[in-house]
């Protein structure tokens, strides 16, 4: 007999959305927290360089917006800005309410020590040091911790969402919760939940050179198609331009910080370049930048650019940048008196599936926050440090919506079936799943990175079909494991990243073409929205159907 959980909050995933969502559900009711690796390992606990919010008085909500609209290049959704950007006061209020600590001016220190990134016109990012990922992580999991309505199981890892529709219930198709793996019992049960909370951020590992950590599988994102509700603009992977390039330093991120502080790109002659795209040059919107250096690394055959802040003082970078600074040093970068070298690398989905600002989706019981959501928040390119201030203040949000709506989304009735193995064996051919794991990220990186062609992504849907076969089979043959389920989430957030390139035809934002450089007149999002068949996780779901059929 499997065993089944039940709770009235499920939330999946522990960064800044997932624990912010705990957080606020849990003034109401008892929340579960599902998280696969540890509590602490997720995007948001690397985020370095902060968190964009209106806090100056010379600042003004309007200002944010319009940064964050120009930025986003026409697709974003005005409302959804408005949304968040106002949210962003009371989201800092709870962060520091848990103990979170911003920086202050030395000077003044009743003001915020405010921050500059590329795309703002203001001084507007609350920091702390060049680790506020991680101080904002540490206090609100203690936060969580201490609650007595959260329980937290790590080391769990999702497999897929049950929704009333794939149980043949009818009425609404509803979520009722999911199916999870217990890693290290190599177990397999489900939670039956009133409300499902994907919020497990994106899938930049789909990405060879990646500043993400290796959970960044687009888990929540892939469940979620399976289960058939719609993505949207998922061709808008934003590429960080500046991570460190050394061969030991695997996804390490230069925050745009520092081209905030004044450090300028410049090539191995120590020419600067940005410039002859863009009139802000270091400090333009990276997707500009990004483009930038991946023309100057083409134009001179370099393998990376370099970031020169050396006119700052030792005594200033070490302060306003310990990490990035100590960092470099072990690495045997002196960033005080050499330029850092620096590629550009997968850094944030600005697309995911489709959302409203508080994670309302088009299906009842499933909410969806964070990077795992597309509300139209960042458009067509995410303005620097929004991310963080989108999960809080989207979580809030969301938290707020339950209240109002709790009453109206009656219980539903079902069980969840078992989860049968079927003929399932424990696997001996672990190396198809590490080979096709390094085939996908290749493939996306050569094919569908910064600069794309319809003859690069087309050669890219080829690819990634048959890898998607490949993967499909292996993961009905062998029993589930953390791997196999990571590695089938990627290939699906492959396909839907070149799907929607593919329908993009113009340039825009993030998405740059070589066979339509221009941008269009109307600006459209791309929504894919499959009926249940070739996505649907009934073909995927290894358990029996009600009807008594399975796929195998
Ligand atoms: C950085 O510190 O450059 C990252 C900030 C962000 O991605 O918003």
């Amino acid at each position: 007999m499997m065993r089944t959980l039940h709770t009235p909050v499920l939330v999946v995933g522990s960064g800044i959305a997932g624990l912010q969502a705990a957080l606020k559900l849990a003034e109401k009711q008892k929340v579960l927290l599902i998280t696969k690796r540890t509590a602490d390992t997720s995007s948001s606990d690397w985020a370095q360089g902060g968190i964009s919010c209106v806090v100056d008085p010379d600042d003004s909500f309007d200002a944010h917006m319009e940064d964050t609209l120009s930025t986003g290049a026409g697709l974003c959704d005005e409302e959804a800005v408005r949304a968040i950007v106002e949210g962003g006061p009371e989201g800092i209020r709870s962060l520091e309410r848990v103990g979170v600590h911003f920086e202050r001016r030395d000077s003044r220190p009743e003001e915020y020590d405010l921050g500059r990134e590329g795309g703002h016109t203001h001084r507007r990012v609350l920091h702390a040091g060049d680790i506020t990922g991680h101080a904002i992580i540490l206090k609100m999991l203690q936060a969580v911790h201490d609650h007595p309505n959260i329980r937290i199981m790590e080391g769990v890892m999702a497999i897929d969402l049950v929704t009333t529709g794939w149980l043949k219930h009818s009425g609404v198709n509803t979520c009722v919760g999911g199916y999870f793996l217990d890693v290290k019992l190599e177990e397999v049960f489900a939670v039956r939940a009133r409300h499902t909370v994907l919020a497990t951020g994106g899938g930049c590992k789909v990405y060879l050179y990646t500043s993400n950590p290796d959970v960044a599988t687009g888990d929540g994102i892939a469940m979620a198609w399976r289960a058939g509700l719609p993505v949207k603009n998922m061709e808008m992977v934003q590429f960080h331009p500046t991570c460190l390039f050394h061969r030991k330093a695997k996804s390490f991120l230069i925050s745009e910080a520092v081209r905030g502080e004044g450090g300028v790109l410049v090539n191995q002659k120590g020419d600067r370049f940005v410039e002859k795209f863009d009139s802000r040059g270091s400090l333009a919107p990276r997707d500009i930048v990004a483009r930038a250096i991946d023309h100057e690394m083409k134009r001179t055959g370099a393998p990376c650019v370099y970031l020169d802040i050396t006119h700052k003082s030792r005594e200033f970078l070490q302060n306003r940048f310990p990490n990035i600074y100590q960092r470099c040093l072990e690495l045997g970068v002196d960033m005080a008196e050499q330029p850092i070298p620096v590629v550009p690398a997968a850094h944030y989905f600005c697309g995911g599936v489709e959302a409203t600002v508080d994670g309302a989706t088009r299906m009842p019981g499933l909410h969806v926050i964070g990077e795992t959501a597309c509300t139209g928040l960042h458009g067509a390119n995410r303005l620097a440090s929004n991310s963080l201030l989108e999960g809080l203040v989207s979580a809030g949000l969301l938290a707020e919506s339950l209240k109002t709506k709790d009453d109206l989304i009656g219980e539903v009735s079902v069980t969840i079936p078992d989860w049968e193995a079927y003929h399932a064996v424990h696997s001996d051919e672990a190396v198809v799943v590490e080979h096709n794991w390094n085939e996908i990220r290749t493939c996306m990186w050569d094919y569908v990175g910064i600069v794309r062609t319809d003859k690069r992504l087309e050669r890219a849907r080829r690819r990634i079909r048959n890898l998607r076969n490949e993967i499909r089979e292996y993961y009905l043959d062998y029993l589930v494991t953390p791997d196999v389920l990571e590695l089938r989430n990627l290939a699906t957030i492959a396909e839907l990243v070149v799907r929607c390139a593919r329908r993009r035809k113009e340039s825009r934002g993030l998405h740059f073409t070589l066979d339509y450089p221009e941008m269009r007149g109307e600006a459209e999002d791309t929504v894919l929205e499959d009926p249940p068949g070739e996505s649907s996780q009934m073909l995927d779901a290894r358990v029996e159907t009600p009807s008594g059929l399975s796929y195998k």
